[in-house]
């Protein structure tokens, strides 16, 4: 039987109403949910990102502002950027997007975040706090997978998740939040990476596979057992000359092989990708009404 489509378009814009109520409380009390971004230099992906950011950011009612820094700007520069954001109370979040020219030291750049305000969470206080159970803002990615899965009746409560891939973006934080003993988590983690030998061993063995490796159509179908749930969050730019862009986006698993096998799976693009931005959002609201005394 051919798979449910997990379209996560769909299910980002569900959580994006139910945000806009929230932003709407907040400015009945007079606050305004303000995200701050800081984007160094003119990567076209990056750019890409940051417009998504920026317009989900409006179309819920928030303030956004982007600090559009040249790509020869100093360490420095970017630093004090951040502080100024840090300091200034209309931004709620702050986040810097990656990646970072290679002159400044992005892990010193994202440790000067306040803890507060990183609606990334990228912080390492955050990400402490992430594996330790405590409240903290999730990371956008997992936390977008995980919602994905919950919402679309896929609970991972119980069942063997495989994650493919350990970054610290995603793979690592994901295995960290779906191993908790919290409601929508409550997994079995399994992590395979580069380093281990026989990954189709181990993704066989999954109820719900998550591919993160960043490599174009890497899982394929005989990795994948029949009747699981499979998450892509791969995106990957492949040449296309039929494209108006010349590129068309490619997730990391074989869509149309696995589907015939899978009993749900996201696409590439309009799977995990808009739920990223959404998460983001969610986290700036939170801030915001943490600061209203609206949640603890
Ligand atoms: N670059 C790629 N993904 C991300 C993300 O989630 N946040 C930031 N800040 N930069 C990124």
């Amino acid at each position: 039987m051919a798979a449910k489509i997990i379209k996560g378009t769909e299910v980002a814009a569900q959580i994006r109403e139910e945000l806009k109520e929230r932003v709407k409380r907040l400015k009945e009390k007079g606050i305004t949910p303000g995200l701050g971004v800081v984007l160094v230099g003119q990567d076209p992906a990056s750019v890409s990102y940051v417009t998504a950011k920026a317009k989900g950011a409006e179309e819920i009612g928030m303030f956004e502002q982007t600090i559009n820094l040249p790509a020869d700007a100093s360490e420095e520069e970017v630093l004090r950027t951040v502080d100024r954001l840090n300091r200034d109370p209309r931004f709620h979040g702050v986040l810097v997007q990656l990646p970072l020219p290679k002159h400044v030291n992005t892990e010193k750049v994202i440790n000067f975040i306040s803890p507060e305000k990183d609606v990334d969470a990228f912080h390492p206080v955050n990400q402490g706090k992430l594996l330790r159970g405590e409240p903290c803002p999730l990371p956008c990615t997992p936390h977008g997978v995980q919602q994905l899965l919950v919402r679309s009746g896929f609970d991972p409560g119980g069942k063997h998740v495989v994650i493919c891939g350990r970054s610290n973006i995603v793979g690592k934080p994901l295995a960290a939040m779906l191993m908790q003993k919290k409601k929508g988590a409550n997994a079995t983690v399994t992590v395979v990476h580069t380093g281990t030998k026989d990954m189709a061993y181990f993704t066989r063995q999954a109820d719900i596979v998550v591919a993160a490796m960043g490599a174009p159509k890497a899982i394929t179908a005989d990795m994948i057992r029949e009747g699981a749930v499979v998450i892509d969050v791969g995106v990957n730019r492949v040449e296309d000359p039929t494209a108006a862009k010349g590129f068309r986006l490619v997730g990391d698993c074989d869509f149309e092989a696995i589907k015939e096998k899978a009993a749900a799976i996201t696409p590439v693009p309009g799977g995990v990708g808009p739920m990223t931005v959404t998460m983001l959002l969610m986290n700036t609201v939170e801030a915001a009404e943490r600061e209203a005394g609206l949640i603890p």
